[in-house]
């Protein structure tokens, strides 16, 4: 019997073009698993009315370990239309399986780490006075808090009326008291003390695995006064436990400033759901965007590692596909660093930091081409081609 059994959702669109891509390298470092296939995404909405379906749960659920590629959504009215016929009109409403996924197993840290690559004509570079550039190393892993925040669903246009007669409780809520109810939509920020705790507990915990000297946590408690204000005084309170690591505090707004201007010296970030999405995205493109984006979602039992890129539709039946599969190998890689097996991590991250700076094989997005059919004559390589390059370094 294998060590380990990973359930494999490759989803829809490009999901199915780079999963395969992490399987071949995960073999060639003698990962000891067995992989069990599980549906998510549109094709699984649109045929039973449901993204997430009970059979992909109960392997999680019983297996603990996920590897996932991207899933398709599509706003509500789509969602609706696009219904099988034999299950329209009977009040299914579709759910971003991912969220669902984050919620249900409680997959509250998610460690999205944006690591620059020696050679990477994406990374960042900054002007010097001189008219030089400096190419400094980005090294920044966002932890962002992955089931509260902005992102719990708890949301009405035109709230019922209790909602309102508790809303009309706050004195702020009063300049909205006459906004007519279909003209008011209210979304919820929920943390609590718990979750900000485990998320900043687990920067904290990264930081001094890998020697840094602080934590930014990067939220808005000025203004955001509740929600922000329960994150930043957990990050004090977790603080005091790592006496040699310092705890920085930066607003979201400014954040995304500095990353322009000294990205190197951000570490270890973390922050509230939405704050921490946004925040990985940015410093997501100061290494090579979508293509090198990796990313954990980790929960006590369950874990689940995923690319952050989406299903990318435009490029989905391109033949051969052309997409950069380096997120999804990382993420894998992210995979056996959770399951103790970092030696096999270490030397896929150094195959792929050799097939980077040799920079003979590319992708269409490292080469800075548009993407689509004509980029493989344009000396792009193909997926299948950038995941040969990377087993090539692994022989
Ligand atoms: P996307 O991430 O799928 O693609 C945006 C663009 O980024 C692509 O057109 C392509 O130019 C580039 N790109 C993405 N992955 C790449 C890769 N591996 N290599 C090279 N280039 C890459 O985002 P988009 O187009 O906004 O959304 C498409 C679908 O994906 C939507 O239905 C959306 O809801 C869904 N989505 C799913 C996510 C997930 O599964 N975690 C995350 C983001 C979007
Ligand atoms: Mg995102």
């Amino acid at each position: 019997m294998a060590k380990h059994t990973v359930v494999t959702m490759p989803g829809d669109g490009i999901g199915n073009q780079v999963l395969p891509e992490a399987l071949r390298v995960l073999k060639a470092v003698g990962f000891d698993a067995e992989y069990i296939h599980a549906d998510i995404g549109w094709d699984i909405w649109c045929n039973e009315g449901n993204a997430l379906p009970d059979r992909t749960i109960e392997l999680l659920k019983k297996h603990k370990l996920g590897l996932f590629g991207a899933i398709t959504s599509k706003p509500n009215k789509e969602a609706q239309a696009e219904l099988k016929p034999e299950l329209r009109g009977k009040g299914l409403v579709y759910y971003s399986p991912i969220v669902t996924m984050r919620q249900k197993f409680n997959l509250d840290i998610c460690m999205r780490p944006c690591i620059g690559f020696i050679g990477n004509p994406l990374n960042y570079i900054r002007k010097r006075t001189d008219g030089g550039f400096d190419e400094p190393k980005v090294d920044t892993t966002v932890f962002r808090q992955g089931t509260e925040g902005m992102y719990v669903g708890v949301e009405w246009t035109n709230p019922p009326e209790n909602v309102r007669a508790a809303l009309n409780t706050h004195p702020r809520f009063k300049a909205f008291n006459s906004v007519p109810g279909p003209d008011l939509a209210v979304s919820v920020r929920i943390i609590t003390r718990a979750a900000a705790r485990r998320i900043v507990t687990a920067a904290f915990e990264y930081a001094k695995k890998r020697g840094f000297k602080g934590v930014t946590i990067c939220e808005k408690p000025n203004v955001v006064r509740e929600t922000s204000g329960m994150m930043e005084e957990t990050a004090k309170e977790v603080a005091k436990g790592y006496p040699g690591i310092a705890l920085w505090s930066t607003n979201i707004d400014a954040q995304l400033m500095w990353l322009n201007k000294n990205p190197e010296e951000y570490n270890v970030i973390v922050a509230s759901n939405l704050f921490g999405d946004i925040l990985s995205d940015a410093f997501a493109g100061l290494v090579g965007g979508l293509g090198f984006a990796a990313s954990g979602n980790i929960g006590d039992e369950v874990s689940v590692f995923e690319p952050t890129h989406g299903s990318a539709p435009k490029y989905a039946e391109l033949n051969p596909p052309i997409v950069n599969p380096i997120a999804m190998i990382l993420s894998a890689a992210m995979m056996l660093d959770h399951v103790g097996e970092g030696a096999k991590a270490d030397r896929i991250r150094k195959a792929i930091t050799e097939v980077v700076q040799e920079g003979k094989v590319r992708t269409y997005d490292m080469m800075r081409i548009p993407g689509g059919a004509k980029a493989i004559g344009q000396g792009a390589a193909s997926t299948v081609q950038m995941g040969d390059a990377i087993l090539a370094k692994l022989k």
